[in-house]
């Protein structure tokens, strides 16, 4: 169906395991391996060269995803030393989808692509040398999930077939290139690198970024990859990362990628973090100062066994990557940190994610969620996230944490290195778990919790009563029993602050907000994550002070999760629309390709006239 808009019909594969988001015809023929041969051109923000795919499968054309690539020409070989150049065709484009690259591969084993990606492709963003830490030289990363891998290599982009990779990549000298793969030789003085991943992963799971970049080592394999004058502070603040492998690996079996090295992006990046095979990659917003803010390292770390070993097959199935991942998330915390930071964080998580849920449309509250006609990068939601996790503590609950461990065990070993799909899980749920706790069963609506919107009754939530303190120092600080240079917030972490701004109630009006101002200068918070909340709720009170910092953060900061809330409680008024219009317009040329596109919409900036 979605390949009819080419000229050639291709049969489309009728396993439940579909991807509605790819062109690609695995089901006859399958790639293997990538290997990429690429220039990078900071000039041009261009990456120019070749990718030449190992694929097996039945003699026929080959049906690849692309994305705004310019091919300039296509070989093929059967013993990777001859090649002969032959015909391919370019599909029509879509919206999100791209373009289906159809080659005339016959029998061939490999398939060479000599192509050039553009300016603005979605899954690379170019950075001026002002949006990084030195100000220097220029930086570069991609961002393949979900669907993004395309827009800078042609290749099969679905989360169904699996390669390996290898790839040289030349730079500018005087700066360094990572990527998500051991690095098989680097030659710094001419700015040339080798990669190599012999593990099959998904190609969202491809990644690659350059830049000044300066490495200091935490552990015997893990480190910090940062700009220098941000390396040192990132080390510390994630100096635990060992002790978080270690943990995981206590409980789910060997880590099985060799090491976990971080990379610390500029702060444009959309992400809190990517959980790229042996380097993930972060957003600066991530360094507290006080290690409060790691949860993000536990989550990245985790998608190591969920995600990247066992991989969601589709897209509408991205419930099993993150979910599962929250719910280690928080067993790795409660190991490293202990049960009560763990419990903070996930009632912050879970009180969040309700507000989230009462505005959601029904649909997009599904676990199973139904993408047809959709981007499946647009509408992150907690869903898959919040719910997913809950669903796996109710089991955890009934079943009990030893048989859960022991069941979560066998699902890594079982789909190592494979895809999977709801109904496979739900099928192998029952069959090794369930199906052994009759009690657990019956009280366990699976059907609903998979396939129907909000939450079922019987589920299992954290409630976190350490956090109580916050709610209560707000309400009698707003009452006026307790000025608020006299709440008692001795000993208060991150997440007390996050729940007491939280709780600070919608119509206190500038005034208030100025009495707690000077008390705790939140509008000077270094912490992101308080500093957002607090904004949220100065534009909410009109709360003038707050501007400058409100314009600095959106202008510097480019990670989703904080400028969503913060663009859309600026456009529930006029005047904020305004202020938010005209913040946009100076914060857009630096924010990453997706994100501009999805603001552009909500905030209606092309329908202005002034977006292009
Ligand atoms: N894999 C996701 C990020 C992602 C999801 C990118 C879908 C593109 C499409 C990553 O593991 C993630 O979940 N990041 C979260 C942080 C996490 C601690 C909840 C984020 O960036 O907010
Ligand atoms: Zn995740």
């Amino acid at each position: 169906m979605l390949i009819s808009c080419m000229s050639v019909s291709v049969e489309e594969p009728l396993d439940p395991a579909t991807d509605l988001h790819s062109y690609a015809n695995v089901s006859s023929v399958r790639m293997t391996h990538v290997d990429l041969d690429l220039d990078v051109d900071f000039d041009a923000r261009q990456l120019r060269g070749a990718c030449t795919l190992d694929v097996e499968g039945e003699e026929g054309d080959l049906v690849l995803d692309t994305r705004e690539l310019t091919i300039d020409r296509v070989e093929v070989s059967a013993d990777g030393e001859s090649y002969r150049e032959v015909p391919f065709e370019l599909g029509a484009e879509h919206a999100y989808l791209g373009t289906p690259l159809r080659v005339e591969r016959g029998a061939a084993s490999k398939v060479r692509i000599q192509y050039s990606t553009a300016a603005d492709a979605s899954g690379l963003q170019w950075l001026e040398p002002r949006q990084t830490a030195g100000r220097e030289e220029p930086f570069l990363y991609s961002q393949s999930q979900a669907i993004h891998a395309r827009s800078w290599i042609p290749l099969q982009d679905t989360p169904g077939a699996r390669v390996t990779y290898s790839a040289r990549v030349r730079v500018p000298p005087q700066l360094l290139a990572v990527m998500s793969a051991e690095a098989a030789s680097a030659n710094p003085a001419s700015g040339e690198y080798a990669f190599n991943m012999p593990l099959a992963i998904p190609s969202y799971l491809i990644a690659l970024a350059v830049g000044d970049l300066a490495f200091v080592p935490t552990g015997e394999r893990t480190g910090v990859y940062a700009e220098p004058s941000v390396v040192e502070a990132a080390a510390r603040e994630f100096e635990d990362t060992e002790a978080m492998i270690q943990t995981s690996e206590s409980l789910y079996g060997p880590y099985r990628w060799g090491r976990y090295d971080i990379l610390v992006l500029p702060p444009a990046f959309p992400y809190g973090g990517m959980e790229n095979p042996r380097l993930t990659f972060v957003s600066p917003t991530t360094i507290a100062g006080d290690k409060s803010l790691v949860s993000i390292i536990a989550h990245e770390l985790a998608h190591s066994w969920s995600g990247n070993l066992a991989t969601n097959g589709t897209w509408r199935d991205f419930w099993l990557n993150e979910g599962f991942t929250v719910y280690i998330e928080e067993r790795i915390q409660e190991a490293v940190y202990g049960m009560e930071r763990a419990a903070m964080d996930s009632s912050l998580e879970i009180q969040a994610f309700k507000y989230e849920l009462q505005r959601l449309d029904p649909r997009d509250q599904v676990l199973h969620v139904d993408l047809a006609g959709r981007d499946p990068g647009e509408g992150l939601t907690g869903v898959p996230y919040v719910k997913g996790a809950m669903f796996l503590r109710t089991i955890e609950r009934e079943v009990g944490r030893d048989a859960f461990d022991d069941f979560l065990r066998g699902y890594f070993d079982e789909f190592a290195f494979r895809s999977v799909t709801t109904g496979q899980f739900a099928d192998y749920l029952d069959a090794h778990l369930l199906s052994r706790h009759p009690e657990a069963q019956r009280a366990i609506p699976v059907r609903q919790w998979l396939e129907e919107p909000g939450l079922p009754d019987h589920r299992h939530e954290h409630v976190s009563s350490a956090l109580e303190v916050a709610d209560v120092a707000a309400a009698e600080w707003f009452a006026g029993s307790i000025p608020a240079g006299s709440l008692d917030t001795a000993g208060w972490t991150t997440q007390h602050w996050i729940r007491f701004v939280r709780a600070i109630p919608e119509d206190a009006g500038g005034e208030r907000l100025a009495e707690l101002d000077q008390a705790f200068n939140l509008t000077a918070a270094t912490n992101a994550e308080i500093l957002c909340e607090w904004l949220v709720v100065a534009i909410r009170s009109g709360y003038a002070a707050a501007d400058a910092a409100l314009e600095r953060f959106l202008t510097n900061v480019g990670r989703r999760k904080f400028l969503r809330p913060l663009y859309a409680e600026l456009a529930k008024t006029e005047e904020g629309r305004a202020k938010a219009l005209a913040i946009y317009a100076e914060a857009r040329p630096g924010y990453h390709p997706t994100t501009v596109q999805i603001f552009d919409e909500s905030l209606g900036w092309a329908q202005g006239g002034s977006g292009e």
